[in-house]
């Protein structure tokens, strides 16, 4: 890493990535990292130009006041310490302006602006190579944002001593397997295995209502093809990994109250050891979004709205039918459709639609028709732990609507779910 550095240290502040953001924002690079640490692994870290203390709510620890080493201090470093007292004074504890930092960062510290997407994928392209040498890494490419960039910044690094999987479990939006296929087998010359597992997939699922049991069900059986296809290829030494920076934050930080931990190798069996080749490790969500559009992958791909593992899985409510998936397939393409139409794309952070495992009573070409209602989904929020409904123009959700009853076979009834989260959660299992 030849960029300069702004180091936070975690004196239990809630809010230590929203500053470490706030001087990225400046176009400096900044990490954070535990209040205990040496001098020593503080001194070795590269290009340090400034300490942050940032101190906060979940300060005390055990009833004592969390310090750093003195000798931080003595380091010849400018220090700056912002803290709350007391849990209690709120509003003590203010973030710089973003005027106050820039003068710190730039009078004060010397930093220079040097922290863009260039300038990281260059470095990252020099770092992939010097660890893999000549090996040859493996990369579960689901089509998500993080493993899709992944991939691109290392089949940019390495060529074809990348192999990338692709598991089509067959419950994908409409074209997102193709479109995987397309990007990185036809675009980019990735070496790229395609895996259609729909049948063996759609078969273990065959009558089984209960929204745990399948989620059990597809996540083991991702497991086992993606360890089947792993074991086919031969010489593969290292792993490439999606994992982004508030992963590491959240799961490593020593004051925070909450400790979520990330398992992105989710279940690998033990037997097969690989090295971890993680070049996303620094960056925040959006940095990821920006490293891929400068990679030159797709906007689809790149703002792609987040999507569960469990894929429609979990939006072919109870059993799963062949008839039904395909239905909240077609309808979630005519939603998706005309949300962009309308720019609500852009405006609104999740919206889906799903299929109920209850038909109704309608009449179609003057006959009864015993057919499903689709339901539609669209929610706004920060972090998915709470949503609120998105307000959309009658006139989008007439069209929507219109389409979806004349375009979507075995569908005569179209219901707009208006629950925030809670008392509902987002996704229906
Ligand atoms: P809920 O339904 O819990 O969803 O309000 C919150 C967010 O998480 C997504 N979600 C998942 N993501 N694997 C994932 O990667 C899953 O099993 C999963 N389940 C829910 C959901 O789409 C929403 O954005």
């Amino acid at each position: 890493m030849k960029q300069d550095m702004i180091v936070i240290l975690d004196l239990g502040s809630t809010e230590n990535t929203v500053l470490a953001r706030a001087i990225r924002e400046q176009g400096v690079y900044s990490e954070i990292h535990p209040h205990d640490i040496t001098c020593e692994k503080l001194k070795s870290l590269p290009n340090v130009k400034g300490v942050i203390l940032y101190g906060g709510e979940n300060r005390i620890v055990d009833g004592t006041a969390v310090e750093v080493d003195p000798a931080i201090y003595d380091l010849g470093l400018p220090v700056m310490a912002i803290d709350h007292p007391t849990a209690k004074c709120e509003n003590l504890a203010a973030m710089p302006s973003a005027d106050a930092l820039k003068t710190w960062l730039f009078d004060v510290c010397k930093a220079e602006a040097n922290w863009n997407m260039k300038n990281f994928i260059a470095d990252q392209i020099e770092l992939i190579r010097e660890q893999v040498g000549e090996g040859k890494v493996l990369l579960a490419l689901s089509g998500g944002v993080d493993s899709s960039v992944v991939a691109a910044l290392l089949v940019k690094a390495i060529g074809k001593q990348l192999v990338c999987v692709h598991v089509n479990h067959g419950l994908m939006r409409k074209n997102e397997s193709e479109m995987v296929c397309d990007v990185f087998g036809k675009y980019l010359g990735a070496n790229l295995v395609y895996v259609d597992a729909t049948d063996r997939f759609l078969t273990k699922l065959e009558n089984v209502a209960d929204p745990e049991e399948k989620r059990k069900i597809i996540g083991g059986e991702f497991i086992r093809v993606f360890e089947e296809e792993a074991r086919k290829l031969e010489g593969i030494e290292f792993l490439g990994q999606g994992t982004i920076y508030p992963d590491i934050v959240e799961s490593g930080t020593k004051t925070a109250k909450v400790v979520k931990s990330h398992h992105n190798v989710g279940g690998l069996p033990p037997d097969l050891q690989f090295k971890l080749v993680e070049p996303l490790l620094q960056l925040f969500k959006d940095e990821v979004r920006a490293c891929g559009v400068e990679l030159g992958l797709p906007a689809e791909m790149v703002y792609r709205q987040p999507f569960p593992g469990p894929g429609l899985g979990v939006r072919c409510l109870g059993a799963i039918t062949r008839d039904r998936l395909e239905a909240v397939r077609e309808s979630d393409a005519i939603l998706r459709e005309e949300f962009a139409n309308a720019g609500l794309d852009k405006k609104v952070w999740q919206y889906f639609t799903l299929i109920p495992d209850f038909r109704s009573v309608g009449v179609k070409n003057n006959a009864r028709a015993f057919e499903w209602p689709v339901i539609i989904r669209a929610v706004n929020t920060i972090d998915a732990m709470t949503a609120e409904i998105e307000e959309i123009p009658w006139n989008v959700l007439k069209k929507i609507t219109d389409r979806i009853l004349a375009e979507v076979k075995g569908v005569n009834r179209v219901c707009y779910d208006l629950s925030p989260k809670p008392c509902a959660t987002i996704e229906w299992e």
